[in-house]
């Protein structure tokens, strides 16, 4: 079983965010066979602390390095904060990053899209992530942009999104990021 960890950067209720991700993990579910996801929670962890770190004290943080670990893909939906990811996320990737030299975000195959209620789709976050990612290790897969815009005007009443270009978008990513575990050789998609 190919296995796609999912991750939105706002913790509030009602986020367009998370609901890219939960539209993610429908489409995974109706239209990839051999494939779940699931979605992980950055704000359960803790602010990064190098201390804490040090002394293995959370964990909360050892369960998200384990399914990250364990995965093929992460994606990640990110709203704009004043035009980078937030704080939530940043955090999350700081915890990830660790051990030194022992990252379970180093090879991992990683793909970015946002959304917003502007125009945009908070598209001008992704590349700070994508550096971020970059300088930890992830293979950062390769595609057009995908940022979900207008979210207000698409969401339906189970927080969702049932507009096919958006639909179409996220699945493409989704393939995306499969074909490039496939060419990196990551996992057992390979064989
Ligand atoms: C925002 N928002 C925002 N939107 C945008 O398109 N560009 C931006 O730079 C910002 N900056 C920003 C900063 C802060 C602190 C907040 C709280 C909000 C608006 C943002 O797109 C909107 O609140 C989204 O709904 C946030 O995403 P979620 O929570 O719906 O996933």
């Amino acid at each position: 079983m190919t296995e796609i960890v999912l991750m939105s950067g706002s913790v509030r209720d009602g986020s367009y965010n998370s609901a890219v991700v939960a539209t993610l993990r429908r489409i995974v579910d109706e239209r990839f066979e051999g494939v779940c996801a699931t979605v992980l929670h950055p704000v359960e962890l803790p602010f990064y602390d190098q201390d804490m770190d040090a002394a293995d004290g959370s964990e909360a943080v050892l369960r998200m390095r384990r399914r990250v670990a364990a995965a093929d893909v992460l994606v990640i939906s990110t709203p704009s904060y004043n035009g980078a990811a937030p704080g939530v996320l940043k955090n999350a990737l700081d915890w990830l990053s660790r051990p030194y030299g022992e990252s379970c975000l180093d090879g991992r195959t990683v793909a970015v899209t946002s959304a917003s209620p502007g125009p945009r789709g908070a598209v001008d976050a992704q590349p700070g992530l994508v550096e971020v990612l970059g300088h930890v290790g992830a293979l950062v897969v390769e595609h057009p942009p995908v940022a979900v815009s207008d979210a207000e005007e698409l969401i339906t009443d189970q927080g969702e999104f049932e507009d096919v270009e958006c639909l179409a978008a996220l699945e493409s990513l989704l393939r995306a990021a499969l074909a490039t575990v496939r060419e990196a050789g990551t996992s057992a998609l390979a064989a």
